[in-house]
């Protein structure tokens, strides 16, 4: 055992300082020369070849190897820098390795990481405090993905469809809209209309209904069952393109929950905490969900954080015993949520996001049509439409803009979400605007 980990250790990260530390210590002989054969830093083929070879295939990475961030910028293995336009799908929307989230993480790791829920910590409550009354809601519930809060607002819902709406026990329904993501659980595949996330792993979840995105028509008849428990929604799909709902919709889906007693579920795991140019999305037509899920930027990137608010009559549903999570609130998540937090608010990360996002879609929108053939988007998260030709597409689009120092990823063929970190200056957006103008117009 001991002799596999520090093969592990010593095949990890390579930089000299770090390879001379690993081999200070005893090693069989042949670690030591494994070890040997990597006393150079990898180059980025080598990365790419060590995760192909030892990795799951469920990934198609841009061919690009990050070693280091800082703000607005990543470095790759051979030290070239890269204005990150994806930002871990807007998990660092506070911008890479932001100082005082990681001073918050490493003076808390070095005093209690995790004692589960079976006992009391000392920052949980401190948490719980902050996140609520920022948020207005009477109560929050700790996870740590973002998929495992769509989980639990989903057993929120049902449970109070039981215990409180009085739908006949196992027969409460959910509605989710078309084009819907909210991660790869079997619950969450099972809601999802794209082929590649749910086919070949069925069978599966029952009592999930779909209706079209931004269509209030469909809604309102989806409402009509009195078996309904909720309605959960994106306010900005992102990973189906950044499609942005009309004016008045989330207004909409509000007053349909209300009217027929149904819970109105707003998943802002990726469009909340200032990414849209509002502290949440929802905020942009001051609709209050009944249940709100957070997630990605509530740690800033640092640590897998995630959270349910909402109020005791829904909360209270779940007694003890019946949800929870090893590491869900744990003292570390809680330390770098509330620093995440703080930092959204005292750099005023959702003003800028609406500033910088504007300028950016003002100036796309300068593109020739007949290669970007839409912009669209919210505060910084944006999206523009490729259309393809023999000689190019979104994915070579995205290559070539990252040969000119700016990393996106295309989404569903031909769409680059462009979603930088909420900290970008407004020099640094025109530069980027440089860099995405340039590229296109090289085709
Ligand atoms: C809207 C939305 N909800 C939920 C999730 C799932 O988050 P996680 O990958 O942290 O489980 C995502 C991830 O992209 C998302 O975009």
């Amino acid at each position: 055992m001991n002799s596999l980990k520090s093969v592990m250790r010593s095949v990890s990260r390579v930089t000299p300082t770090l390879s001379r530390a690993l081999h200070s210590g005893t090693r069989t002989s042949s670690a030591a020369s494994r070890a040997k054969r990597v006393e150079r830093p990898l180059t980025s083929e080598e990365v790419y070849n060590r995760e192909e070879r030892y990795g799951a295939h469920n990934y198609h990475p841009l061919p690009v190897a990050l070693e280091r961030g800082e703000g607005v910028y990543v470095w790759d293995v051979e030290g070239r820098r890269y204005f990150d336009f994806l930002s871990a799908y807007s998990a660092v929307n506070q911008g890479h390795c932001h100082p005082k989230i990681i001073s918050a993480l490493t003076a808390q790791a070095s005093r209690l990481t995790l004692t589960s829920r079976a006992f009391y910590n000392d920052v949980l409550g401190a948490y719980e405090q902050y996140i609520t009354s920022l948020f207005g809601y009477d109560k929050v519930l700790p996870m740590n993905t973002g998929v495992e809060g769509g989980e639990t607002a989903c057993k929120l819902a049902r449970k109070w469809a039981y215990t409180v709406k009085g739908v006949p026990k196992y027969e409460a329904k959910i509605i989710f809209a078309m084009g819907n993501f909210w991660g790869r659980t079997m619950a969450a595949i099972s809601s999802s209309t794209d082929p590649s996330s749910y086919d070949g792993f069925g069978p599966f979840m029952p009592g999930f209904h779909l209706v079209p995105y931004n269509d209030i028509a469909a809604l309102e008849k989806a409402l009509q069952d009195p078996h309904v428990a909720a309605f959960m929604v994106e306010p900005i799909q992102g990973e189906a393109g950044v499609i942005v709902p009309d004016a008045g919709y989330l207004t909409k889906v509000r007053e349909l929950c209300t009217k027929h007693n149904v819970l109105f579920i707003a998943d802002e795991v990726q469009t909340g905490l200032a990414r849209t140019g509002r502290r949440l999305a929802v905020d942009h037509e001051a609709v209050r969900p009944d249940l709100l899920v957070l997630g990605k930027a509530l740690s800033g990137g640092v640590y897998p954080v995630s959270a349910v608010l909402c109020d005791d009559e829904v909360m209270l549903t779940i007694k003890p015993g019946e949800h929870g999570s090893t590491y869900g609130g744990n003292p570390l998540a809680c330390q770098v949520a509330i620093a995440a937090l703080e930092v959204l608010e005292e750099e005023k990360l959702a003003e800028n996001a609406e500033r910088t996002g504007a300028i950016l879609r003002a100036e796309l929108k300068k593109l020739p049509r007949e290669i970007v053939s839409g912009v669209r988007g919210k505060g910084l998260l944006n999206a523009i439409i490729i259309k393809e030709s023999k000689d190019y597409d979104a994915w070579r689009v995205c290559l070539r803009l990252r040969d000119n120092g700016l990393l996106a990823k295309p989404t569903h063929g031909d769409i680059i979400r462009l979603a930088p970190p909420l900290i970008i200056k407004e020099d640094e957006i025109r530069e980027c605007v440089d860099i995405i103008s340039r590229t296109v117009m090289s085709f």
